[in-house]
């Protein structure tokens, strides 16, 4: 499946990312700078955060409660589309989700 990113000066990079990884994963594996993740995926540190597609927000599953209270705490300010990278597993369905990546993670 494919996820675009979409950096803060609008440029855009389509990452072909195996199903079971992260987005945060395949975001680091390709060199996508604007994600830090340095808690390594394991939800801890919101330096993974990204601002999914508002018409596309749907196609996730919701998040979890510790997900919800660490984009509580995100260096870039929170929007209701907030989530993060390394929370979201790529799945078949998830081919095309559109991610736009926030000014600074820390
Ligand atoms: Fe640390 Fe996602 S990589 S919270």
């Amino acid at each position: 499946p494919q996820v675009i990113f979409v950096h803060p000066d609008g440029r855009q990079d389509a990452i072909e990312i195996a199903v079971g990884a992260s987005v945060m994963q395949g975001a680091t594996q390709h060199g996508i700078e604007e994600i830090l993740a340095e808690c390594g995926g394991n939800a801890m540190c919101a330096t993974c955060h990204v601002y999914v597609d508002d018409e596309q927000i749907g196609r996730l599953v919701p998040m979890s409660e510790n997900e919800d209270a660490l984009l509580d705490g995100t260096a870039a300010e929170r929007q209701p589309t907030s989530r993060l990278a390394c929370q979201i597993e790529v799945t078949p369905a998830l081919d095309g989700l559109l991610v736009r990546l926030p000014d600074r993670q820390t």
